[in-house]
């Protein structure tokens, strides 16, 4: 992780817990249990509440979790949403003000508006860079608080800080009665009342062809039936974490249609016998989370629930807790680190269990191909796309798999933006790859992007112009790159920032390039330090120009 863990702040070891910061913990955390996984919750709550972790409240709260106060300072310098004072410090009296630098708003001006921002308000609130926040069609975009501002200026920020309102601000979805008066959770009620049995569904989504949505693209029927074939208890977990920089599709499901994604959970509890659903969802998205938190708590009421038990989880601002063995060390509680496999979290996933991991957006559809025969969705597979940068119209459109890109500017983003020309894409966000016009007619599917160095993914495709400068994208997508590694493996931590340091280079040195990526593909233990080479591969690979 790029943050800073060695500060003159924190000392752990040998802390004797101050009486008082041990009450106002417990004061804080009034109702939350003392339970081990839920630490980074813990965290939350005192942050949530004093604006910073102080390290006595830290060592109080190891205390009553039994822990080791440096297991508490080791998650919480882990996670970049937690900000750790000296316990002297002034307590901050103003918002945090994240202003993204994610590749769509670096297009759009974020530089300079973070430049604005920081000159106008950085004496009243905390002002940051953030990585991607998932309002990529709005850019440039920032958070004042836990309040969205698409479409961010100074101004903006400035206003929103003086009204001194910067809660979260819920989404107009469709709600409980409303999708029930649609339709919904029949299908769920058929599956508990014996209609369908697990296999029928699990045969009916791979007859259809759903796969995992959310970026590696598994078989879900098959994926569900591999869970259930292992012993009891068995879990599921829906990854709302979204950190992919462009992918914005997620938010829109939940912010438009909850329910959806819910009723697909329960139906994949159902299916694999689960009786907990885990939903670990971005901070970065706290309107979501308010709402699902009343939408739960709505089905709960209605009895729709049976047997199963739904928990929200709140992330720290962790892009590697997208990955879905790091997701679940962090559902434990801990620093989001991927697990080495096997085995394989269907068999040993969370607290050890087999688990069923699937993207909100795999879930969302779950409901629409078991109502209808399996061909309805095969002829086309519809997905979300998120699109973003020098288009007309940016925005989630769904569309079928292997449309081609320029198809989707042309027939779904009312063309280029003005005075731009399409001259490159990325088809997936950061891990994709960057691809030039002129294979503009590959179509977006898994495994046709592998063979030009690069991949679908979660489908964010970022349109870059004549205006842009190539290399100065491939730069933005390995800082984050750097920024976000976990650190565990050493070809990946090194290599994202070696790589960083390379790409801002005026020349490219492409055989320390190529050898860097051999050694980060070949030692990396995830996806993101053996995806990260693709950002340059590509790019040496399809624009010459580029070249040293
Ligand atoms: C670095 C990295 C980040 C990831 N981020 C996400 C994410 O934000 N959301 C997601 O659903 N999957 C993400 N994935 C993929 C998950 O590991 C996993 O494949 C997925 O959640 C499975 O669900 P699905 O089969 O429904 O797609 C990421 C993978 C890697 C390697
Ligand atoms: S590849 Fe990178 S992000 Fe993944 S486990 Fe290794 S160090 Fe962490």
């Amino acid at each position: 992780m790029g943050k800073d863990t060695t500060s003159r702040h924190h000392a752990p070891r040998g802390r004797a817990v101050d009486p008082h910061a041990r009450q106002e913990v417990e004061a804080v955390l009034n109702g939350l249990p003392l339970d081990r996984p839920l630490l980074i919750e813990h965290l939350h709550a005192l942050q949530d509440r004093f604006g910073v972790l102080l390290p006595r409240h830290l060592v109080a709260l190891a205390d009553l979790l039994k822990l080791a106060p440096v297991e508490v300072f080791e998650v919480a310098t882990f996670y970049a949403h937690f900000r750790i004072a000296d316990d002297d410090d002034a307590l901050p009296h103003g918002p945090v003000v994240r202003v993204c630098d994610g590749l769509s708003c670096a297009l759009h001006g974020a530089d300079a508006l973070l430049a604005d921002t920081t000159a106008r308000v950085g004496q009243r609130a905390r002002v940051e860079r953030a990585p991607c926040i998932g309002l990529c069609d709005h850019a440039p975009a920032a958070q004042v608080g836990r309040r969205a501002i698409p479409d961010a200026t100074a101004d903006a920020i400035e206003d929103r800080i003086l009204s001194g309102r910067y809660g979260a601000r819920l989404p107009a979805a469709i709600g409980l009665a409303q999708y029930r008066a649609e339709g919904g959770y029949a299908l769920l009620d058929t599956c508990r009342a014996g209609v369908k049995t697990p296999e029928d569904v699990f045969t009916h989504l791979d007859a259809a062809g759903l796969r995992g949505l959310g970026g590696a693209g598994f078989p879900t029927g098959r994926k569900w039936r591999i869970v259930r074939g292992h012993p009891g208890p068995r879990m599921v977990a829906v990854n709302a974490d979204e950190g992919e920089p462009g992918t914005f599709k997620d938010r829109h499901y939940l912010e438009t249609e909850p329910h959806r994604m819910l009723e697909g959970a329960l139906i994949a509890a159902w299916a694999v016998e689960a009786e907990d659903i885990y939903i670990y969802l971005r901070d970065e998205y706290p309107a979501v989370h308010a709402l699902l938190k009343r939408e739960i708590a709505a089905l709960d009421d209605a009895g729709l629930l049976g047997d199963v038990s739904i928990h929200l989880r709140r992330g720290a601002g962790a892009y590697i807790c997208g990955e879905e063995s790091a997701m679940l060390e962090s559902i434990e509680g801990k620093r989001g680190l991927p697990r080495q496999r096997p085995p394989f979290v269907a068999e040993h996933g969370l607290f050890g269990r087999p688990t069923v991991v699937n993207n909100v957006e795999t879930l969302h559809w779950v409901r629409a191909v078991l109502e209808h025969p399996p061909e309805w969705y095969a002829a086309t597979r519809p997905r979300a796309y998120s699109v973003s940068g020098r288009v007309q119209y940016p925005g989630v459109k769904i569309a079928p798999s292997g449309i081609t890109v320029r198809a989707l500017i042309e027939q779904h983003c009312g063309g280029m933006a003005e005075r731009h020309t399409f001259a490159a894409y990325l088809p997936g966000g950061a891990s994709g790859g960057i691809f030039p016009e002129s294979l503009g007619d590959v179509p977006l599917d898994v495994g046709t992007l592998e063979p030009h160095g690069g991949l679908i993914g979660s489908a964010a495709v970022i349109v870059l112009s004549d205006q842009d400068d190539v290399r100065a994208a491939a730069l933005n997508l390995m800082r984050f790159f750097a920024h976000e590694s976990c650190g565990q493996c050493t070809p990946c931590r090194v290599g994202t920032t070696k790589a960083a340091a390379l790409l801002a280079r005026k020349d490219w040195d492409r055989p320390l390039l190529d050898d860097l990526a051999a050694v980060m593909r070949d030692g990396s233990i995830c996806g993101l330090g053996q995806a990260a080479p693709n950002v340059w591969d590509t790019v040496l690979r399809h624009f010459p120009e580029a070249k040293a």
